[in-house]
């Protein structure tokens, strides 16, 4: 899709705003609360609690103040919106917040990222609300290495039955994320591709990324997706799907027998910065324009003083102009990172 580069916005037509290596703000992802209810040890490892303050429920942005910033969002280019977190099931009233958005007619794709464990009992609600598309993270069907992965706390039959509810209500294609690591889960891999192939989901396999300060990452762990295209096409038969569009950050494979779709995101060993549109609302409002930044720019203290949509427009634009950000190709340029950089955001701030 060729991303327009003007749009009119009540009459009148806006030049939208391009970043220092040309890119377009497209996708817009909201962290809806920074807690979770897992304890994943490639991203909130339970050691990491007592270093950690989540932030206090008054810091975080309330339901009108995330609608305000999306329409602004909206009017700088972004047609795609996804809710995250931390768990974002576990921010009360979610439902009313995603109906909000669900009636910005620009939207063009509403989706939501959750571990699953509590869709069963909110699947329902979602698709009501109006969400779109669902993305559920699941590493394994082992149910022992599941427990274990979830930091002691997840329940697989608890996940799967939540997959189950959402499709009876009406998701389909659902995304599945799994994170594979070296010597973990990568065992695990071609069950899941058993399990899921033919049911019209699609597993999306991600390269354990260095995200954050607090996993310990080391490129050891890092399995590249082309050892696991070998992998799989070796049992079951694969084939190239070309890109829905331009930066599309899984790359597409469908199996050859017709029998459905499954994806690769390579940030580790192919990284995408070239074609990344992604900016990040963190639960307290601040705009992150890369996954793997230090700091973000506060939106929420501006808008709590009474900042005009048109000067919000200013910083936000001023935030994108300025943008440089390819630390991913930056890392695979200089070789693996494998020393903690200093005070990386941590991916249950912003979201994947
Ligand atoms: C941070 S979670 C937030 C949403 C929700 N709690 C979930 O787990 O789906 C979003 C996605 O990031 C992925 N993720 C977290 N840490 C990661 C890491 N170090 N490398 C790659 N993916 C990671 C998770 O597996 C999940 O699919
Ligand atoms: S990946 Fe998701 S479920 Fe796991 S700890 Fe992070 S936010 Fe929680």
């Amino acid at each position: 899709m060729v991303q327009q580069s003007l749009m009119t916005h009540q009459n009148e037509t806006v030049a939208l705003p391009q970043d220092l290596l040309g890119r377009f703000l497209r996708d817009l992802r909201i962290s809806v609360i920074d807690r979770c209810n897992f304890r994943c040890q490639y991203c909130m490892p339970q050691e990491h609690e007592e270093r950690y303050r989540f932030i206090e429920k008054k810091d975080w942005l309330n339901f009108e103040e995330i609608f305000r910033l999306t329409r602004l969002f909206v009017r700088l280019g972004a047609t795609k919106v996804r809710l995250t977190g931390g768990e974002p099931l576990l921010r009360p009233g979610l439902s009313f917040l995603i109906a909000q958005l669900a009636g910005l007619s620009r939207i063009e794709d509403l989706a939501l990222t959750t571990n699953g464990s509590l869709l069963a009992e909110k699947a329902r609600e979602l698709k009501k609300a109006g969400l779109r598309r669902l993305t559920v993270s699941l590493d394994t069907l082992d149910k022992d290495l599941f427990h274990t992965m979830s930091g002691n706390r997840g329940s697989l039959e608890n996940v799967l039955e939540g997959i189950r509810e959402a499709e009876r209500v009406g998701f389909q294609k659902i995304k599945i994320n799994v994170v594979v690591q070296r010597g973990v889960n990568d065992h695990t891999v071609l069950d899941l591709v058993r399990y899921f192939k033919g049911t019209g989901h699609i597993l999306r396999f991600i390269e354990y990324m260095d995200v954050g300060n607090c996993n310990h990452w080391h490129s050891k762990f890092v399995v590249p997706s082309e050892e696991l295209v070998r992998l799989i096409d070796k049992e079951f038969s694969l084939k190239i799907f070309p890109a829905h569009y331009e930066g599309e950050v899984a790359s597409r494979y469908g199996f050859a027998d017709g029998s459905g779709e499954i994806g690769f995101i390579s940030s580790v060993s192919q990284p995408f910065c070239r074609t990344c549109h992604r900016a990040r609302l963190s639960t307290d409002g601040k705009l992150y324009t890369c996954l793997f930044a230090s700091e973000g720019t506060d939106l929420r203290g501006p808008l709590r003083e009474g900042a005009s949509d048109e000067e919000l427009l200013r910083i936000m634009t001023g935030v994108w102009h300025r943008r440089v950000d390819r630390y991913s190709e930056n890392r695979s340029l200089a070789g693996p990172l494998e020393k903690e950089s200093p005070a990386k955001v941590e991916m249950f701030q912003i979201g994947g």
